[in-house]
């Protein structure tokens, strides 16, 4: 009898802990974990399309047929609740219309129906806070963190203070990319003080969280089998969770990205003998144990190095 009782209170505890929680959810407003919360992870081509683009920058409406409403489309359907239809034609219909009433009256913006700037201005919050999240649990600073088999990032460290380059007008070549403020300051030093030898660097990558960092494992190990694990750093085992550390190019190579010859160009041979006046250091020289000769891959150490 008295089990009896015990069990029906706890089942009441327990209940009423679900509501509580289930309540503050809905009153907090954005509910990151069930709207688009997992972007990452469902759908990382369209957030690296967003990335790309620097954000959604036009405002959509009925009738409207372009790649980004079908990126519009993707993030609506992360939530279910949101756009059950789930189709991603492209083209702004009524289900579309109908998933944006949703996503505004969930947000508490103003319910038009349309991707306006309001709404597009939220939209890119979410996915900003993919690429560059908010530090929510405090860690050491790490700035001298050294990497090996027995000791990794914890999954869930965020750098505090990341910043998004295009701020400060560093120039990238990879869209929204972020990292902490101190390197970046130095980093645009660093631009500049090469800008005036008449050598022109922008950034390729910056940050990447660790669900990130597995995507990119993963593409990579379909590609290219064990092999890929000698050019890209497992999950926590990777100097970019750091936000300190940048893949660099120039404008020699056109700006792509991470080009073996990058040692070669005008660009690559300046950062090789000027980039420790800003603290930077190339993490993966030629005959490294570690990873492929990665020319373009810098890591900030701090000022005093
Ligand atoms: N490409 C380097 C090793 C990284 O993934 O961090
Ligand atoms: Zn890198």
């Amino acid at each position: 009898m008295k089990n009896k009782k015990y069990l029906f209170l706890s089942l009441a505890l327990l209940i009423l802990i679900i509501a509580i929680l289930f309540s503050y959810n809905h009153a907090s407003g954005v509910d990151y974990k069930n709207i688009l919360g997992n972007i990452a992870s469902i759908d990382m081509s369209s957030l690296k399309s967003w990335q790309q683009n620097s954000g959604f920058n036009k405002n959509l409406t009925f009738g409207s047929k372009n790649n980004d409403v079908k990126l519009v489309q993707k993030a609506l359907s992360t939530d279910s609740k949101i756009y059950p239809e789930k189709i991603f034609s492209g083209y702004f219909g009524k289900y579309t219309r109908s998933a944006l009433i949703s996503f505004q009256k969930e947000n508490n913006i103003p319910v038009t129906g349309f991707f306006d700037e309001i709404t597009r201005l939220k939209m890119n919050e979410i996915f900003y806070n993919e690429l560059c999240p908010i530090q929510v649990k405090e860690y050491p600073d790490y700035i001298n963190f050294i990497f090996s088999k027995t000791n990794k990032l914890p999954d869930d460290f965020i750098p505090r203070d990341l910043q998004n380059v295009q701020y400060f007008n560093v120039r990238s070549a990879g869209g929204i990319i972020c990292l902490r403020s101190d390197a970046l300051e130095s980093l645009k030093n660093m631009f500049d003080g090469a800008k005036k030898e008449g050598v022109l660097l922008a950034v390729t990558s910056g940050f990447r969280k660790s669900s990130i960092q597995q995507w990119l494992v993963n593409y990579y190990f379909n590609i290219r089998g064990e092999e890929a694990l000698k050019s890209i750093a497992l999950p926590g085992y990777s100097e970019h969770q750091l936000g300190t550390t940048v893949d660099l190019t120039g404008s020699s190579i056109n700006y792509k990205s991470t080009q073996s010859n990058f040692g070669n160009t005008v660009e690559g041979n300046w950062l090789n003998n000027n980039a420790y006046k800003y603290g930077f250091f190339m993490s993966y020289p030629l005959g490294n144990s570690e990873y492929i000769f990665e020319p373009w891959h810098y890591r900030f150490l701090g000022l005093d190095k």
